[in-house]
């Protein structure tokens, strides 16, 4: 189902049809890639059953480990080792046991604060892709992956919150989260999410249907306003579709 030339909502059965699709598509997105590669990943819960496929065969000998970086769209003001670590989960699910350890990029969470934590993730993130300009015909990551949150949110940009708006820095502090967990945050800002060929959300569960449902009638969440340069893909499992959505 096509939204328009650059975005498209792909319906798959289930959360496990949506994690294969997901690796499928980001298989592919590193063929398509130069020598070296940039990929974006999120936190939350729907990502995991994707990480855990990275790691194991098929996929696992298909992505070539030494010339794939690692990225975090947003994370938990919280130490490394916590369970509510995005990078933690990626680390956990396949990470550690496939990447090399000079291609994880995690954000700083010993910093003194998040947005002492931003100033550093942002200053890597520069640094690695050789640029301070983000320049729509040369996108930064290869693929973003992203979610949605019961509030719309995506990534740690909440509604109203300043950093949804944020247009000059690539990574920003947030005090405090609008939703679960309750922590202090630091996220990519959209500018920045959206310098990627691919965007891809899963989005999997009954539970997600109605905050998908907003987003697909154009109601101007963050999530819906998150998109690619290049390719804005929603994968949505049968539980999460909207009934009355036709595409
Ligand atoms: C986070 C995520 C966040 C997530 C959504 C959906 O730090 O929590 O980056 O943006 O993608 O909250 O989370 P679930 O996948 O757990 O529903």
């Amino acid at each position: 189902m096509v939204l328009n030339e650059h975005r498209q909502v792909i319906a798959v059965a289930d959360a496990a049809a949506l994690a294969k699709t997901a690796a499928d598509r980001l298989i592919a997105r590193i063929a398509a890639a130069g020598e070296r590669i940039a990929i974006c990943l999120t936190g939350g819960s729907s990502p995991k059953l994707l990480y855990e496929l990275l790691g194991n065969e098929p996929y696992r000998s298909r992505i070539p480990w030494h010339r794939v970086h690692w990225f975090i769209g947003d994370e938990r003001f919280v130490p490394a080792n916590d369970p509510l670590n995005n990078m933690a989960m990626a680390r956990q699910c396949f990470l550690n046991h496939c990447a090399p350890l000079v291609n994880i990029h995690p954000v700083a969470t010993d910093a003194a604060d998040p947005d002492e934590a931003a100033r550093r993730y942002e200053i890597e993130l520069k640094a690695f892709f050789g640029t301070d300009r983000l320049e729509p015909g040369h996108p930064l990551f290869d693929l973003v992956l992203m979610g949605v949150g019961p509030d719309g949110h995506t990534a740690s940009l909440f509604p109203d919150y300043p950093a949804l708006t944020e247009t000059g820095r690539w990574v920003v502090g947030v005090p405090m989260a609008a939703v679960a967990p309750l922590v202090p945050r630091v996220t990519l800002t959209l500018p920045v999410l959206a310098s990627c060929h691919e965007m891809l959300f899963e989005v999997s569960g009954v539970d997600k249907r109605a905050i998908l449902s907003r987003v697909l009638a154009g109601e101007q969440l963050p999530a819906a306003r998150a998109h690619a340069v290049g390719e804005t893909v929603w994968l949505v499992d049968r539980a999460a579709m909207p009934e009355n959505f036709h595409g």
